[in-house]
């Protein structure tokens, strides 16, 4: 398992839209041990496999709201291959997101609050399940990740040029 380097805008690499994974192998399963890795070492809580290259449709999050006695985020990743919103709540709800391929940058995203989705797991069966939450923000952000979709593209053309103009400037910075 290995710690892969991150796409980052403008990459050209994260407008690509992914192919389905036609079976769950063990070559999935090990770009899923080091999609976890990489999304563990960036602190991020989900990570799509184009963001470290690969337009294959798999999904890596673990939210990691819990901590142990020493404060240490208790980590419980999950794999989600093919995943797809089935169906999607009415009702909205705002968070603040980021992105690992758009690093230290935010803004609030208004998304639908709930969504059924499916997927394939790690050993190829099919999953069904309500996500509510911060979940269900961070799987609609990762499955835009397969379709080419950057969490910038839901603010406005300003935000966005603002917050495109802060990250040039940090990296000019560093
Ligand atoms: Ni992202």
């Amino acid at each position: 398992m290995s710690v892969l380097p991150i796409v980052e805008v403008p990459d050209a690499r994260l407008r690509v839209l992914s192919a389905p994974v036609e079976t769950v192998d063990d070559d999935i399963r090990r770009l899923i041990a080091d999609m976890t890795d990489t999304m563990y070492a960036a602190k991020g809580i989900g990570l799509a496999a184009i963001q470290v290259g690969v337009a294959k449709r798999v999904v890596v999050i673990d939210l990691q709201e819990e901590e142990d006695e020493d404060g240490k985020p208790i980590r419980d990743p999950h794999a989600y291959v093919n995943p797809e919103v089935i169906e999607a709540s009415d009702e909205v709800s705002a968070y603040n997101e980021g992105c690992l391929s758009i690093p230290e940058q935010y803004a609030e995203v208004t998304r639908p609050s709930r969504c059924r989705v499916r997927w394939l797991g790690e050993e190829g069966g099919v999953h069904e399940e309500d996500l509510d939450g911060l979940l269900s923000t961070c799987m609609q952000h990762e499955i835009d990740h397969c379709d080419g979709i950057l969490f910038i593209d839901h603010v406005s053309r300003l935000k966005r040029d603002m917050l495109l103009k802060k990250l040039a400037k940090a990296r000019k910075a560093a």
